[in-house]
């Protein structure tokens, strides 16, 4: 590979900007967000997770299974706008297959390769920061308590027509979290050069200004 020394090399790059949290916290509004305003491709790398579990709740799968959740990695069936990815179901399976290390490294290379396209990008997740693009140019840390993650959900799954009960979600959110936790390998865990918000206390665009302040200061 020849070292471009033109002028135009000497200007900034585009940034990478890795922005991590649990379920709920508000990471993928605030991902979408910053790739709005920074004008940048975004990936919203939970979605891959839930393709699979959605891949393999449709061909009847174990999720208990990590040879049948590797064979369900195969995502040429499955279209990203699907909105059955998004169900509550879908996510519970996600959540579990995403422990397994070798769905892990099916996936990585597909997001390695978004995180590191010329022109910059947005990629939010679980281990963005700290494993798929640990030389990102900004990393944020989102998270909320679990009572205002659980309203979040209740709202988010109501207005999309979906059944969602307050209690069932607290519960599963732990639940979650103890999980992307607790697991051996990429747990979700705050990059020691990761920025911390808390949106607990803030509303939607409070929370966005907010990282788009931080982002800002970040790269100077
Ligand atoms: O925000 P929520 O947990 O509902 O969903 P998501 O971000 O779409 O991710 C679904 C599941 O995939 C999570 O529960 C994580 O266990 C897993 N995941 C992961 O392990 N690594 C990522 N980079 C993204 C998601």
């Amino acid at each position: 590979m020849s070292e471009d020394k033109s002028p135009e090399a000497a200007t900034a790059a585009a940034p990478v900007i890795a922005v991590d949290g649990p379920a709920a916290s508000g990471k993928g509004t605030i991902a979408r967000a910053l790739a709005r305003h920074f004008n940048l491709p975004h990936m919203d790398t939970g979605l891959l997770y839930r393709a699979v579990a959605l891949n393999l709740f449709r061909f009847g799968g174990d999720p208990g299974n990590e040879f049948e959740a590797v064979r369900a990695c195969d995502l040429s069936s499955v279209s990203l706008d699907d909105p059955d990815l998004r169900s509550e179901v879908v996510g519970s399976i996600a959540s579990r297959i995403s422990a397994y290390p070798a769905v892990r490294d099916r996936l990585r290379d597909r997001q390695r390769a978004f995180a590191s396209q010329s022109g910059g990008a947005v990629l939010d997740g679980r281990d963005i920061g700290t494993i798929i693009a640990p030389e990102a140019d900004v990393k944020l840390f989102v998270t909320a308590s679990v009572e205002v993650r659980a309203r979040r959900r209740v709202a988010e799954l109501l207005s999309r027509g979906m059944p969602a009960h307050i209690e069932d979600v607290v519960i599963d959110l732990k639940a979650r979290d103890a999980r992307d936790s607790g697991r051996s390998i990429a747990p979700l865990t705050q990059a020691p050069d990761a920025l911390l918000l808390d949106t607990s206390a803030l509303d939607l665009d409070e929370a966005v200004a907010a990282a788009i302040a931080m982002v800002e200061e970040r790269l100077g």
